[in-house]
């Protein structure tokens, strides 16, 4: 048995079985989709009140930091190894099979249990929506067996939703993200505008309340709000030019969002206390608090879409991190079957669409939120140790992105990312290694042997 076969690349621009329409802008919008969501919307909130205070913006920047060294080593292997798989592709190119199984099956839960915990805050704000219109949703239809409900009805009818729409196709999908992006941000810009005028310096004071230890656990809460960037490497086989459109996505998506959660985080402590931030909906509220009812209805409307263009990002991606699985022949053939007339893989759309929709229908937001973090952070670690072993094993690789400063970027990327890891909870990693181990065993009785790899061959 060799676990540590890897697979000779040939870059996603030769191969193409998937229809090639997104520009670097494309790219770049659906970076800021995946990413603007409710790690602003509604962390933020959470994180000023209980972790960090004002200092929130400092909470920022690290969780900030942390991801551009990781961005920058997604750059220069989605610019070099390419494919749909993302970083399960790259540790497949660089540290084996075994290795890329483990990524992969992580990418699984980081997208999918991702989503589901996007749609069940999507459909508490749409509950206060439905509210402020005098309609009633009952209780048992908003909540998880767990929290006295029957199912969150609207978490999932929005996830089969979502997978519809992305059945229709790429360009169609793109053009639908688009539309929720520039909705997001307006809604984004006129908070920024209006709040703008109604700091108060003396909020920012005390500016550290939880001392430094405090501004650190934020960090490790508001990475959540950093996760998407990474998404924009999936889309490798539907980019026109994916050696040099995937870097601009990857870095310019996130050096926008990174941009924008230091500004509104910042405004946003300084127009009420941090204390009152611990809510549902903290920059709507904000607003409401302040008297300002019309931009209030307006963030809140630009949440709803943000929450949506994530979901939308998040299922695609886990969808082109199972296509690509299934072609390797890690998992069953079906989930590479593309449709002929909309060339996307239904099959795997509708089957991940349902099986999300009834997690997000029967389980809780904390639930499944709390196991988000993690994975995307192993994913990370692993992306950073690729770009270094790369670099020593296949030193001849065209690299049409190179991360600066490397290995001092990645070793960076590793070191930061597993700082933050090793902030989160044990039952967190708990859960996490739980998940691996089921992942083991898949591998080891169904994907081991079925793996096109069959010839053992070694680069
Ligand atoms: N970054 C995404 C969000 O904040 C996951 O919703």
């Amino acid at each position: 048995m060799n676990i540590f076969r890897t697979k000779v690349t040939e870059h996603s621009a030769v191969r193409g079985e998937l229809k090639r329409c997104l520009s670097a802008f494309d790219l770049t919008l659906l970076g800021i989709g995946a990413i603007i969501g409710a790690g602003i919307f509604v962390l933020t909130g959470i994180a000023a009140a209980t972790k960090a205070g004002p200092a929130i913006v400092m909470s920022y920047t690290i969780a900030g930091i942390a991801c551009s060294f990781a961005a920058l080593s997604y750059a220069e292997l989605s610019s070099s190894i390419g494919g749909s798989g993302s970083a399960y592709g790259y540790a497949y190119a660089g540290l084996g099979e075994i290795i890329a199984w483990i990524i992969g099956w992580d990418l699984i839960l980081e997208y999918g249990i991702g989503a589901c915990a996007v749609a069940i805050g999507w459909s508490g704000y749409v509950n206060d929506a439905f509210l402020s219109l005098g309609i009633m949703i009952p209780k048992q239809l908003l909540m998880s067996p767990a929290e006295g409900g029957i199912v969150n009805l609207p978490a999932m009818l929005i996830i089969l939703l979502i997978s519809g729409v992305l059945t229709l196709g790429v360009k169609q999908s793109a053009r639908f993200n688009m539309l929720i992006v520039f909705i997001k941000l307006a809604a984004i810009s006129i908070f920024v505008a209006t709040a703008l005028m109604d700091v108060k310096p003396q909020y920012w004071k005390p500016f550290m309340p939880f001392g430094f230890t405090g501004v650190v656990e934020g960090a490790a809460l508001v990475f959540f709000a950093f996760i998407g960037f990474d998404a924009v490497s999936t889309a490798a086989e539907e980019a026109n030019n994916p050696q040099k459109d995937l870097s601009i996505g990857i870095v310019g998506s996130l050096a926008i969002c990174t941009l924008i959660y230091i500004v509104v985080s910042g405004l946003l402590t300084g127009i009420v206390s941090y204390t009152t931030l611990n809510t549902q909906s903290p920059v709507a509220d904000a607003m409401l608090s302040l008297g300002h009812h019309v931009i209030a209805d307006i963030v809140a409307f630009g949440a709803i879409a943000g929450l949506t263009s994530v979901m939308l990002i998040f299922i695609y991606g886990l969808t082109r991190v199972l296509y690509s699985m299934s072609k390797d022949g890690l998992l069953p053939i079906g989930f590479s079957k593309t449709h002929p007339k909309t060339q996307t893989p239904v099959k795997v759309i509708l089957f991940s669409g349902l099986i999300m929709s009834l997690i997000s229908g029967l389980f809780s937001m904390k639930e499944v939120a709390e196991l988000v973090n993690i994975g995307t952070l192993a994913a990370f670690v692993i992306v950073c140790i690729s770009v270094i072993f790369l670099r020593y094993t296949k030193p001849n690789l065209p690299r049409p992105f190179k991360t600066p400063f490397c290995p001092w970027v990645p070793l960076l990327g590793v070191l930061s990312c597993g700082y933050l890891m090793f902030s989160l909870p044990w039952v967190t990693w708990l859960r996490f290694l739980i998940w691996m181990a089921i992942g083991l065993v898949v591998y080891f009785s169904y994907s081991y042997s079925h793996s096109k790899l069959t010839d053992k061959i070694s680069i």
